[in-house]
Order: structure tokens, then sequence, then C-alpha cells
């Protein structure tokens, strides 16, 4: 299993996650649920209307946290905007329920990668490791 595939396998697991953003000098942070691998890069998804979108097209400086199975992630990087079909498809392809909001031919949809992307799994007995993404 690749570094992508084994975060975006614990996103999926953890079900939810925490996405930190940065509004001028006031983090903001919020639940977050959609990840998919495309291309080789951990995706997320979210509408462009959301002040989430507004954010990260200002700084695209993000983190991510998920907690499951008495382990942690962090995933710290970049989230840049992917507007080709392709990627919007895939994403709702993997989490259908989007589908009663989102169509990857509409206006609002939007989803993002990660770049210059460092994960950390951390738990309270074990070493912290970090992998590239
Ligand atoms: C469990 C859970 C998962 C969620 N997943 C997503 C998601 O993947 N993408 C998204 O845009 N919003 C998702 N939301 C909704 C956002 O948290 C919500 O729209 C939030 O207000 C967006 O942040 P903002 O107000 O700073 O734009 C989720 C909400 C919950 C409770």
């Amino acid at each position: 299993m690749s570094n992508v595939e084994r975060v975006c396998k614990f996103l999926d697991e953890a079900q939810t996650y925490y996405l930190a953003t940065v509004e001028g000098d006031q983090p903001r942070v919020r639940p977050f649920g959609t990840a998919l691998v495309f291309e080789d890069k951990l995706y997320i998804q979210t509408g462009k209307v959301k002040d989430v979108s507004k954010q990260l097209a200002a700084n695209p400086k993000a983190e991510i946290c998920a907690f499951t199975g008495g382990k942690w992630v962090r995933i710290a990087g970049e989230l840049i905007n992917d507007d080709r079909r392709e990627p919007k498809a895939a994403m709702l392809d993997k989490m259908p329920s989007l589908k009663a909001m989102y169509s990857a031919d509409d206006d609002n949809t939007q989803v993002l990668y990660f770049r210059n992307a460092k994960a950390t799994f951390s738990s309270f007995t074990e070493a912290p490791e970090t992998i590239s993404l």
C-alpha cells in the first residue's frame, strides 16, 4: 500500500476528520468526511460556496486531524483546487451520498488535493511516524 493509500484508508476508517484552515490570523476548523486517492494524490471534497473553500483559495495551507483505533493522524500541507471533471466524478462515485447535493458538472462541487504534505501517525504507546504524501 502506498503512503497516500495508507493515509486515505485511515481517514476512511475514522469516517470523520477535522480540517483546519487559516483566515487571516484566525485558525478555522470543521468536521469533514470526504477522502479519495486519485492519481496517487489524496483528495477531499467541498462546495465552492463555503467559507472553507474561500479560505483555501486565499491561503492553501491546511491541516487534517483524525483519530481511530487508538491512533491519530495529522496531515499538514497545501490543498490545491482541481477543476477537472474526472476527480470530481471519482469522488462522487466513491461517496454516493454526496450525489444528493453535488454533481460533477455543477458550479459548486470542488475537489482539492494535498501538495507538499506530510502525515504523522501518533499514539500514546508508539513513537510518531511521519511519511510524505
Ligand atoms: C461528519 C461530517 C462530515 C462532513 N464532511 C464534509 C465534507 O467532506 N465536505 C464538506 O464540504 N463539508 C462536510 N461537512 C460539513 C461541514 O463541516 C460544514 O459545511 C462546515 O460548516 C464547513 O466549514 P465552513 O463553515 O468553515 O465553510 C461535514 C459535516 C459533518 C458533521
